[in-house]
């Protein structure tokens, strides 16, 4: 592994996406002893003139509880790492002053050997992007004759529609290589996503069934049982499909969907991902249900005829050998009855069927991405006992229970070491971006000028019925009477 000093900028350090999630991951890695407290520095930057003190009292209560005595310790030596420095987004001065602090720290931590490693992690609006990566390239690239490197990490919302995420890609692209630039999709970090490359293709099971042979159809589905909670404002912007359909649950469409890469390395993944992405066929409108929850424009941030879809069904035709004629249902919603994510790949019926009248389902495959990680397989057995009955039953590997006391890492981790690491294989390459916006942009700017509606679901509900009837009309067929349940340990 590489070494140096290694100096991680979180800009927009006061801001929720870096308290909730960028230094809670950073205090994770630190602790399992992925950030060397001899080579590494953290760097929060924001407009607010606060000490480094306070930056401390503002993220503490977000890494640990505090009553953790075992981590109690290690807390206070990462928040001694953690220094600030303030300054606007788009003027060179307090990015000069940035950069003094990084090479301070530099000097002091390397006193033979020099390289330096920068990693800046945008935790800000993308409208802030194009400035504060003008002023990194301009004032804060690593200097070191001896190696090292300048790393950009970006998160969603890229853009609006095509056009303007074309438009931050070239803005960024002129300034950095694309080998800079980590454009993070955090469901690219879970572990079930993770794992399904490894299912499919280290599996002698699943090769001859993934195709339009045996699959009648696939359901990647994400459900919350919140709303929007005060990020209206931001929300009403973008909606549900720019929030989650268009970029988690398209990523994990690519996972399932795509042809076996020639090897593991990133561009040999992402080349096939880009592939699949460009199979797809433009959506008809008659494959869409959008819905928004009642009490959602009651947010004195979201206008009162507000058309903005807190939940959307939309179906995937991809137009290649493998899939033709499969439907991949995408649904994602947010106040909905359950808080779950979850891959359904629902199996055609058996040929000449000799117990069909008794059969109760058809076979499932369902990776199940959160809470209980779990891939299970659904399918008829034998009714234990003298009569000879079927039964709907499963095949359950339910990672609490198979992998007992160990700890799955949090998405952010696991994304922010690959970051450091230099592997971009889970991270958003720019013409997947591009295919992935060119997939949706018609369709939402059909939305955008009101001429495809959303329907009002209730709180607390599956969403519109209308969606259930979409299913329905796309041959899924829903199996009554039987649930997983996770198991209990
Ligand atoms: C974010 C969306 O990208 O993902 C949020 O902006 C959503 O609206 C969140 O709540 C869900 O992430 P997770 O990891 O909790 O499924």
């Amino acid at each position: 592994p590489e070494t140096g000093c290694l100096s991680i900028v979180v800009l927009g350090a006061s801001g929720d996406l870096a308290k909730k999630k960028t230094f809670p991951a950073l205090f994770n890695l630190y602790r399992q002893g992925f950030l060397n407290p001899d080579e590494v520095h953290i760097f929060g930057y924001a407009r607010t003139k606060i000490s480094d003190e306070e930056l401390r009292d503002r993220i503490r209560g977000y890494l640990v509880d505090e009553k953790n005595a075992e981590q109690a310790e290690a807390l206070s030596k990462f928040l001694q790492l953690v220094k600030y420095v303030s300054g606007p987004y788009d003027s060179e001065e307090g990015f000069q002053r940035l950069d003094h602090a990084i090479s301070e720290h530099e000097i002091a931590k390397n006193s033979s050997e020099g390289s330096s490693r920068r990693l800046f992690y945008l935790a800000l609006p993308p409208s802030v992007y194009p400035s504060v990566c003008k002023m990194i390239k301009t004032c804060c690239m690593n200097k070191s004759d001896l190696g090292g490197w300048t790393r950009i990490v970006v998160e969603k919302p890229f853009g609006k529609d095509l056009e303007s995420a074309e438009q931050l890609s070239s803005q960024i692209g002129e300034l950095f290589d694309e080998s800079q630039i980590y454009r993070i999709d955090h469901y690219l970090g879970k572990e079930l996503v993770q794992n399904m490359l490894v299912l499919r293709f280290a599996n002698r099971f699943f090769l001859p069934l993934w195709n339009r042979d045996n699959i009648e159809n696939v359901q990647i589905v994400f459900r919350e049982d919140f709303g929007t909670e005060g990020r209206g404002g931001y929300f009403d912007e973008y909606g549900i499909i720019r929030d989650i359909i268009q970029n988690h649950l398209l990523q994990v469409l690519c996972l399932i969907a795509m042809e076996k890469p020639i090897s593991l390395k990133p561009e040999h993944i992402r080349d096939e991902k880009v592939k699949v992405l460009q199979s797809v066929v433009p959506i008809s409108d008659d494959e869409v249900v959008l819905g928004q929850y009642q009490g959602y424009r009651d947010d004195p941030t979201v206008p009162n005829d507000s058309n903005t879809p807190t939940f959307a069904t939309t179906i995937l035709r991809i137009h290649n050998e493998r899939w033709e004629g499969v439907p991949f249902i995408l649904k994602a919603g947010k106040a909905l009855n359950s808080r779950k994510a979850e891959i359904r790949i629902q199996f055609k019926d058996v040929p000449g069927d000799i117990f069909r009248c008794q059969k109760q389902g058809r076979n499932e495959f369902v990776i199940r991405l959160q809470p209980s990680e779990a891939m299970y397989m659904k399918l008829t057995v034998k009714q234990p006992g003298l009569e000879m009955n079927t039964v709907q039953s499963e095949l359950d590997l339910s990672y609490g229970q198979r992998y007992q006391g160990v700890a799955i890492p949090e998405a952010y981790e696991r994304l922010i070491l690959d970051t450091i690491k230099g592997d971009q294989q889970h991270f958003v390459r720019r013409d997947e971006l591009k295919v992935a916006w060119e997939i949706f942009t018609p369709l939402l700017h059909r939305i955008d000028r009101g001429e495809v509606k959303s329907i009002p679901y209730k709180q607390g509900s599956r969403g519109p019925k209308e969606a259930d009837q979409l299913l329905e009309k796309a041959g899924y067929l829903q199996t009554h009477g039987y649930i997983w349940i996770p198991p209990t340990l």
